[in-house]
């Protein structure tokens, strides 16, 4: 669809009318859609002499970073201040409130155990927590969620190995599979492929984030050697015509995250730049992803609004992607079908597309 014969959409009516359209997020972090009013909930209770202002000063001295490594310090500092796996409910009813506000149907999300693993909570019990509270979401808002257990490549090879062994003794239908998740440059991909193999032996799916931090030869190994479904980022791909040829080949999806790439700034330094037009333009079949949303100050939505007015993608290109947001998840083929059906609906339905 060409961008000049098409109506350019204000940021507000681009909004209202993506909100409607279903989406599935399949890159999203647990811990990073706690709101901040629950950080602030939490360092109070950690530090009762706190008034909100001096919360607020401490929020801004753990949210500052400006590269993957600092990120994810501040990642586990965030995750230090919960006390007890019944926080996680606050963080479930924060998730709850983004997926609906940003028209997600469907989410398959990143939980990181290592952290609260450390600190001796009973991984069983997080389990019984997250379990109850995906039933909850889903009658609640008709939306489903299922979690992906990140085993972690920042705290080496027995730490995910141990990861793994808690899931596969905890096993619940709403934990799908296991990610691979942290420092891309202190844990390398090639480390870790038989927690992978292990995982898929017991019917486990298995993704992994690659290309963030590190160049293609990360991506070829997660695709090689832990054989993952599919790659978060993988935006360092670009720079290797041959990877792309291969995972438009073997139809590995990206699950691309443009701001929180801009932010961590290995590969990307602006929007425009990102290369997630030229993964689309060579066929690889692209997701839009917001990744951690409190960390980055960005939401779904906000990426679709990014992909349209910086990117420069067209509705019918959005809807696509919004299409294959379903198209690279893990559900069944049928339930894909459903879902690529009422985007259509949602579609056809909308005064923004008519013109
Ligand atoms: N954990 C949470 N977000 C992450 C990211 N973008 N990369 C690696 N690990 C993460
Ligand atoms: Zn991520």
């Amino acid at each position: 669809m060409e961008r000049t014969t098409e109506k350019q959409l204000g940021k507000e009516e681009f909004l209202n009318f993506f909100r409607k359209i279903p989406k599935a997020e399949i890159h999203l972090h647990l811990e990073a859609v706690i709101s901040r009013d629950t950080v602030r909930r939490f360092i109070r209770r950690r530090n009762p002499e706190f008034d909100d202002e001096r919360a607020e000063q401490e929020i801004g001295r753990i949210f500052t970073y400006s590269d993957l490594n600092g990120f994810i310090k501040a990642y586990l500092a965030v995750q230090d201040l919960y006390d007890s796996p019944a926080d996680f409910n606050d963080v479930f009813r924060d998730l709850r409130d983004y997926l609906v506000r940003n028209g997600i149907k469907y989410a398959e999300i990143f939980a990181a155990p290592s952290a609260f693993i450390k600190k001796g909570w009973d991984f069983s019990e997080i389990v019984s927590v997250y379990m109850k509270n995906v039933i909850k979401i889903e009658t609640e808002t008709g939306i489903k969620v299922r979690i992906l257990i990140d085993v972690s490549r920042t705290f080496g090879f027995e730490n995910a190995e141990k990861n793994l062994q808690l899931l596969l003794a905890n096993m619940t239908p709403v934990i799908i599979g296991i990610g691979l998740g942290g420092s891309e440059t202190n844990g390398p991909a090639r480390l870790f492929g038989s927690v992978f193999e292990k995982a898929r032996s017991r019917g486990l799916v298995t993704v992994a984030h690659a290309g963030e931090d590190v160049g293609p030869e990360s991506v070829w190994d997660t695709i090689n050697i832990l054989r993952a479904a599919r790659i978060g980022h993988g935006i360092s791909s670009a720079g290797d015509e041959k990877l792309i040829d291969e995972l438009v080949r073997r139809n590995i999806p990206l699950e691309v995250c443009p701001t929180s790439n801009v932010f961590t700034r290995k590969f990307v330094s602006t929007m425009k730049e990102h290369p997630i037009r030229k993964f689309f333009d060579r066929g690889i079949t692209v997701t839009l992803n917001s990744d951690d949303p409190l960390f980055f100050g960005v939401e779904l939505l906000d990426e679709y609004w990014n992909a349209y007015a910086e990117i420069g993608f067209s509705l019918a290109e959005l809807r696509k992607i919004a299409e294959n947001s379903f198209r690279a998840s893990f559900i069944g083929d049928d339930e894909k079908a459903k879902f690529i059906d009422a985007v259509g609906k949602a579609w056809d339905g909308n005064p923004a597309t008519a013109r």
